[in-house]
């Protein structure tokens, strides 16, 4: 096979995505039942058992266990048919920090769980909006129908209205909690029954001829199968159809039914998503446009992870292929540092453990030991100056002001906030008027885990003290009277992030508000990638 076949047959192979939820939708639940069908894993129990702190490699970290949560997420790689799947996990937790975010920049598609019995929460709402910033599309599980949920109409109204998605169902739960019988599949226009819900969970298909076929009332009786015709006309007539064109421009959302727990409606998910989910996308960089297809070899980092394994206390930078393929031992061009690096420990993260990865293609997802020279949104090539678009800082929502306890630990304070910005824990802004250092995170919990490693890595003991601001922007103008103006006024709201970028610090978002209106000549940004250069 030629190399470009070779190329074009790997790609098309390729599926990157990552699951959004709120904590407690079933993400850990369905994770597991993915990976099963994978073969990844051979037990049901591990990922949860990961999650519940059993699980050695990913208790990296002592805050992590002691709150028994994910702080960072991982790449889970596996095969299954034909297909090479990485999954990339996002914490859950509702403190989350901008590597959730970060996550999502480096996927094709995502998958959005939701409760049924909960509808569309807090987080769930923003991670879908940071998929729409790149509409990226989603396909989306309404979980737990083996419980009471909510209507699936009403469901389906929640995401429309409050996520502003439409949605087209592939599959339609018959029943719910202990009268479950299963769902109708869409586009096979057949039947998966459930068997003995309280015991074994088996369960069957049945093609049907029809919604029309007797079998239908046969197997789920005549109240289930008037209130699946009534459902599916409904549908007919006011539900949106699918397209994978719809699908595939972040149009609409194609949604399945099931229970993750009980591994229902969790197969028929996966082969659509097989089907439909896009391959690894071309990537935008600021000098051209990279295509996966293209032999050489490009990449870009977009998240780096600290101290893995405690007995190893490595940086590992997780870099995305966007093009070529990757062999172990090759040497990459660091665009940023303008020079070229041998690769020669890399790792990918099957479901279990660290193992080394030879080859890589588009789509999939290098771990690289970083000895401290990798940042986050660094770009890889063979020696093309290159500039990947898209991973951007997301404007904090929380803040603090950190001084030292000890004052002669400025320099190790320094050196532990530059390399904590660097793996995206926290961005740290300087005050312009007071030289303070005010670090911004996205979910509050970030500022244990800085105040942990700040002492843990770095000796340095933090004293963190509160400020009055909620919101930040980055902002921009071209007339530099306006920015004169402005920046007089608001002298002690105003701080630079690490490139230099200025950035105003809003004490209320009325204050923002008010500033928007009074100084017309300036834009304000919620994202550092949206400035123009
Ligand atoms: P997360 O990763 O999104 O935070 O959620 P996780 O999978 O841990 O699931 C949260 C809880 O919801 C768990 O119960 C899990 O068993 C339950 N769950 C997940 N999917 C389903 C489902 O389809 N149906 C039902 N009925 N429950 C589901 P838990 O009591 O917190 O934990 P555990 O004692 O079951 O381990």
């Amino acid at each position: 096979m030629s190399t470009e076949a070779e190329l074009k047959q790997q790609v098309a192979q390729r599926r990157t995505f990552a699951i959004i939820s709120h904590p407690d939708a079933g993400k850990t639940t369905i994770t597991e039942k993915i990976l099963l069908y994978g073969g990844a894993i051979q037990m049901a129990g591990t990922v949860k058992a990961r999650k519940s702190k059993k699980f050695a490699t990913s208790d990296w970290m002592e805050i992590e266990k002691q709150r028994g949560i994910s702080v960072t997420s991982s790449v889970m790689k596996f095969s299954y048919n034909d297909f090479e799947i990485n999954l990339l996990d996002t914490p859950g937790h509702q403190d989350f920090s901008e590597d959730t975010y970060r996550v999502l920049t480096a996927v094709d598609s995502a998958l959005m769980l939701i409760d049924g019995a909960k509808g569309v929460e807090a987080q769930t709402k923003k991670l879908l909006e940071v998929c729409r910033m790149r509409n990226t599309p989603v396909m989306t599980f309404m979980n737990k129908f083996d419980r009471e949920c909510n209507n699936p109409f009403d469901l389906l109204d929640e995401v429309e209205n409050v996520l502003k998605i439409q949605c087209s169902p592939l599959s339609w739960p018959i029943g719910m909690g202990r009268d479950f019988r299963g769902i109708y599949d869409l586009t096979s226009q057949s039947l998966r029954i459930y068997h003995n819900l309280e015991k074994k969970h088996e369960f069957e298909t049945i093609p049907l001829k029809g919604l029309d076929d007797p079998k239908l009332d046969e197997t789920v009786g005549n109240e289930y199968a008037d209130q699946l015709r009534e459902d599916m006309e409904l549908l007919d007539g006011a539900g949106t159809p699918f397209t994978k064109e719809d699908y595939l421009s972040g149009k609409i959302t194609p949604v399945f039914f099931g229970s993750a727990l009980r591994n229902f409606g969790v197969f028929e998910f996966l082969h659509r998503f097989l089907e439909h989910a896009p391959e690894p996308q071309a990537r935008e960089a600021v000098e051209r446009v990279v295509t996966p297809e293209e032999s050489k070899l490009t990449g870009f980092i977009f998240k780096i992870q600290a101290n893995m394994d405690p007995s190893h206390r490595d940086r590992i930078a997780f870099m995305r292929i966007c093009s070529g393929k990757f062999n172990r031992g090759m040497k990459l061009y660091h665009c940023r540092l303008q020079r070229m690096i041998k690769m020669n420990s890399t790792v990918t993260f099957m479901a279990k453990e660290r193992e080394t990865l030879d080859e890589g293609y588009a789509g999939d997802i290098l771990g690289l030991y970083d000895p401290g020279i990798f940042k986050i949104g660094d770009s890889f090539s063979l020696g093309e100056n290159l500039s990947f678009k898209g991973i951007p800082s997301f404007s904090p929502e929380n803040f603090m002001k950190v001084r030292l306890a000890d004052p002669l630990k400025g320099k190790q304070l320094e050196k532990g906030l530059v390399q904590l910005t660097e793996e995206g824990a926290t961005q740290v802004f300087k005050a312009v008027a007071s030289n303070d250092h005010i670090l911004g995170v996205v979910g509050v919990l970030q500022f244990e885990v800085i105040k942990f490693r700040l002492q843990h890595e770095y000796s340095v003991e933090g004293v963190f003290e509160a400020v009055p601001y909620t919101c930040a922007r980055w902002y921009h103008s071209d007339d530099d009277n306006v920015l004169k103006k402005f920046e007089e006024r608001y002298i002690a709201q105003i701080a630079q992030d690490v490139k230099e970028k200025k950035i105003f610090l809003c004490n209320t978002t009325w204050d923002l508000e008010y500033a928007v209106k009074k100084f017309e000549g300036i834009e304000f940004y919620q994202n550092s990638d949206h400035i123009p250069v």
